[in-house]
């Protein structure tokens, strides 16, 4: 591994850097040396989701998960497991039997104990985080669990604390994770994070099994974004003795098109890397955050076009593989932090 490498410079600093993996992309030597090469941890993109591992009810696929599990472990990576109880990216089997009532409430629940079982077990001790439960909270101000949620609405909000607990039951020794996105003030009202810490401080009360806050840090450069309300953020919730991590970072701006992704704001090519670096920086300043992942590291695998018209250019790599402006304000952040700048008092993890 390179002393350079993003990887190297973390390790440096008791820190992990990540990146969301598609693991059939690994057949590809470019993309392949990148994931090992740059990053300590790694997230499968879609293949651990429900709809991916049992797209056929008592059938499953775990091929993809596996592959990228057994990558990290020869190439030296811990890895995120993600995700296991999300509203989206469920098997249709499942959401079509609620729908069409053969699955009772009762049975939904059963079968959710059953999944996160069944996965958790699967890869026990081979996971270092796993975001347990993803995206719950209601975008508005005041933001609350979102009674809509399809999880919430069939099996009340006590079946987030339950996932947990069937998390912990199959792997003690895993970190489990509330993953979410605007919850360090990217929404500028601060109304998701004071829901989502309201909600994290009362689950802990209760003892439930929670380790770790992600905030997934998709940003856009059309809106505000400020570093400094992130690290509060971030701050609050490690006092209330949680790791957190920034577990999906990415940076989209409008482009030109989808194939060669240049901004059509000149000042977005300055504000994408410089919103990146304030993100790791964010992390940079406690010592509770202990990984900082970035959502795909290629502009041509990108998630975005397909949600925001018009958007991309969202990664530290552009279309050919290689490094934009924002991989180089990582790595120069890095760098910086383990030569004395100011960060991570206390010591590393
Ligand atoms: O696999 C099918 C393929 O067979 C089909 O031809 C194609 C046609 O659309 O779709 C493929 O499935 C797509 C899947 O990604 C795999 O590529 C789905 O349409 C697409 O909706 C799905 O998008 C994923 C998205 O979650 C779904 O919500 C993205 O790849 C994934 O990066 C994204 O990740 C989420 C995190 O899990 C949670 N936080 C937000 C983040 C970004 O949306």
């Amino acid at each position: 591994v390179a002393p350079d490498s993003l990887r190297a410079l973390a390790a440096n600093i008791g820190l992990r850097m990540g990146t969301a993996v598609i693991p059939f992309d690994l057949d590809h030597p470019d993309y392949q040396a990148i994931v090992a090469g740059q990053f300590s941890v790694v997230t499968p993109g879609n293949e651990m989701k429900w709809q991916v591992v049992e797209p056929t009810q008592g059938t499953f696929d775990w091929s993809g998960a596996d592959r990228l599990v057994a990558f990290a472990e020869q190439h030296g990576q811990l890895v995120r497991g993600h995700t296991l109880l999300w509203h989206s990216q469920l098997p249709a089997w499942l959401t079509s039997g609620v729908d069409n009532g053969t699955i009772s409430n009762a049975q939904l629940r059963d079968l959710l104990h059953q999944h996160i079982i069944t996965e958790v077990s699967r890869y026990k001790g081979r996971i270092w985080q796993w975001d347990v439960a993803n995206e719950f909270f209601t975008d508005s101000n005041p933001s609350t669990i979102n009674p809509n949620d399809f999880w919430v609405s069939h099996l009340g909000t006590g079946v987030i604390a339950d996932a947990f607990r069937w998390a912990h039951q199959a792997d003690p020794h895993a970190l489990l994770f509330y993953n979410d996105y605007n919850i360090a003030g990217e929404d500028g009202t601060n109304a998701k994070s004071d829901a989502v810490f309201a909600w994290l401080r009362q689950m802990l009360a209760q003892g439930v099994p929670i380790n770790g806050v992600g905030d997934q840090g998709h940003l856009d450069t059309q809106y505000g974004f400020s570093g400094t309300q992130m690290t509060q953020d971030l701050q609050r919730y490690a006092s209330l003795g949680l790791k957190v991590a920034i577990t999906e970072a990415d940076v989209r701006t409008f482009v030109n098109n989808a194939t060669d992704q240049v901004p059509t704001d000149h000042l977005a090519t300055f504000a994408q890397p410089d919103e990146f670096g304030q993100m790791l920086k964010g992390c940079l300043a406690l010592r509770q955050c202990i990984s900082f992942t970035v959502w795909g590291f290629g502009d041509a695998d990108s998630w975005v076009p397909g949600f925001f018209t018009g958007e991309g250019y969202e990664t530290i790599y552009d279309v050919n593989l290689q490094p934009k402006p924002a991989y180089t304000e990582l790595q120069q952040e890095l760098a910086l932090a383990g030569s004395g700048a100011p960060h991570r008092t206390g010591g590393g993890f």
